[in-house]
């Protein structure tokens, strides 16, 4: 059995969609619902791993045993993530980030006026590629969600980011992505090498990239 596979390893991961203020009463964010890094988080702590979840916000209850950190901009996960880096074994990056945020934080509700209303954004920090940069003996996983070009945009996911391990998603197809109980993924290693994996549950994706990490560990 499995049971103990990821005893003694400190997991970090990240899930949800970030939230991107613009006024006191409005956000942009995505249609992540979190599921896909709490199955993770819960599958993680299955395995025997030590875990910690940094979440942006979601409906779902925080799983047992793990500790929970609640976060809603990708600058507030960049900082929950980057004090935390050194210390663990593996990041998993499942949030889904914004990689843009209003320029502005207004501080007072903006006031419906002219027809048209230009909201000007910036780049958020990419905080999967800053991890790959400051890399020392961790295992980095990512997530990619494509609509097109999946492989493509995977194979260029890994090496620019310097992962051990990308999960792509095609977040077109049903069953799959975002919102859905099951994924359909593809899992790529750092040399870009594709395994295609079957529509399957996301606690079964969970154990399948978990169990895939293992074997990286043991590799170390
Ligand atoms: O939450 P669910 O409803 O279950 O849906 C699951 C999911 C579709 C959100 C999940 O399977 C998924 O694909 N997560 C990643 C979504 C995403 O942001 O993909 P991306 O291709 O835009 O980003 C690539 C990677 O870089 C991701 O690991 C992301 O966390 C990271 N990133 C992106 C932008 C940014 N500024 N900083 C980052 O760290």
């Amino acid at each position: 059995s499995h049971s103990q596979a990821l005893a003694g390893k400190e997991i970090l991961i990240t899930a949800g969609g970030t939230r991107e203020p613009i006024d006191p009463v409005r956000y942009l964010t995505n249609r992540s619902s979190g599921k896909m890094g709490y199955a993770l988080a819960e599958e993680a702590v299955a395995l025997g791993a030590s875990v910690t979840l940094i979440s942006a916000p979601t409906a779902l209850p925080a799983p047992r045993q793990v500790n929970a950190i609640y976060v809603e901009s990708a600058k507030e996960m960049r900082s929950a993530v980057l004090e935390r880096y050194n210390k663990v074994d593996v990041v998993i990056k499942a949030a889904a980030v914004a990689d843009y945020r209003p320029l502005k934080e207004y501080d007072r509700k903006i006031k419906k006026k002219d027809d048209r209303f230009i909201l000007e954004l910036v780049k958020n920090p990419d905080i999967l590629a800053e991890l790959g940069q400051n890399k020392k003996d961790q295992i980095l996983v990512g997530f990619a969600a494509e609509t097109d070009e999946l492989e493509k945009y995977a194979q260029e996911k890994v090496r620019s980011k310097n992962l051990d391990l990308l999960v792509a998603n095609d977040v077109t197809i049903p069953g799959a992505g975002f919102a859905v109980d099951t994924n359909i993924v593809t899992l790529f290693d750092k040399d870009g090498q594709a395994e295609p994996l079957a529509i399957m549950s996301k606690k079964e994706v969970a154990r399948r990239i978990l169990l895939k990490i293992k074997e990286l560990l043991s590799q170390r």
